[in-house]
């Protein structure tokens, strides 16, 4: 097999992540350039390739590089039950009403969260391709849970050790003012996860905290609830925030196992559609005493 001279040119986006230049890869993904990309993706958090011309297959294909991709379950029915389609254009083409299920099912996403903390096993990395952007809103913003614990002061650190967040995915779509689907909240049943994770690859501590997160095991509610909105207020501090201005054809993938992000609101008459595929983690979130 010919040895492909890597070609990839890194940009540091401001004050987290990278833009990759140089591939588009919707020409084709040898090893060398899959490893490049994954490299930097553990590296920096987040990457951002500008300009892909990747078709849904090629980016299904390219999830299933990192690991099995998740979905089944929620999906049932789609024609692809692993491609997400986070659109406000329905089947139809027109554009969905403001308030309809439809957008109140993308606003709980407007919360700081971490993908599908839902489960036993979140999400590793999400794949996320703008097909259509909106003239103005719709970014996406992302925040460092590494760095939000490396900055941390040791004493507020120490505290963190052992505590337990319940992710509560149907309490967190009521408190966005919406309703998650019968079926879907027997699904999604809270699941409890600690608030500091030890990365599976790049071994590096992070908090673990999301605003899907409802309270904290064993704690009064409030004083629980608090506690996760100030570590989330804290990591998505002014001047710790990437902010992504969508264009059509970006391909972004971020890594849920170190990274906060959520949607900004756009004016809904306007029309924004994003195909997203998500790596299933590879086993429960671990707290660094118990490695
Ligand atoms: C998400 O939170 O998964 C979606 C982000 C977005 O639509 O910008």
């Amino acid at each position: 097999m010919p040895v492909r001279s890597v070609v990839l040119e890194t940009c540091l986006l401001d004050p987290i992540g990278a833009e990759l230049r140089g591939a588009d890869l919707g020409e084709g993904l040898d090893d060398a350039l899959f490893g490049e990309l994954k490299a930097a993706l553990l590296e920096h958090g987040l990457v951002l390739l500008r300009n892909q011309t990747l078709t849904d297959e090629q980016q299904l294909a390219l999830g299933r590089r990192f690991g099995p991709l998740e979905g089944e379950e929620f999906m049932v029915g789609r024609e692809e039950p692993s491609l997400l389609v986070i659109s406000n254009v329905r089947p139809d083409g027109t554009v969905a009403p403001a308030k309809t299920g439809q957008m109140r099912s993308i606003s709980i996403n407007e919360v700081w969260h971490t993908d599908s903390s839902f489960r036993e096993t979140p999400a590793a990395v999400s794949i996320f391709r703008a097909l259509e952007v909106a003239p103005e809103g719709g970014d996406t913003l992302f925040a460092s849970l590494r760095l939000g614990w490396e900055e941390l002061e040791p004493a507020r650190r120490e505290a963190l050790h052992g505590l337990r967040a319940v992710h509560d995915y149907g309490a967190a779509y009521d408190r966005a003012g919406g309703r998650l689907p019968d079926e879907a909240r027997a699904l999604m049943t809270p699941k409890t996860h600690p608030m500091l994770r030890v990365h599976p690859e790049t071994e590096k501590t992070g908090l673990y905290v999301s605003g899907h997160a409802s309270h904290v095991e064993g704690m009064p509610s409030d004083e629980g609830r608090k506690l996760l909105e100030e570590l989330v207020a804290w990591c998505t501090r002014p001047g710790r925030v990437y902010r992504h201005r969508w264009q059509v054809g970006d391909l972004v993938l971020w890594d849920n196992r170190c990274m906060l992000h959520r949607a900004q609101g756009f004016d809904e008459q306007h029309r924004r559609v994003m195909h997203h595929v998500r790596v299933a983690g590879d086993g429960p979130v671990v707290e660094p005493s118990l490695r």
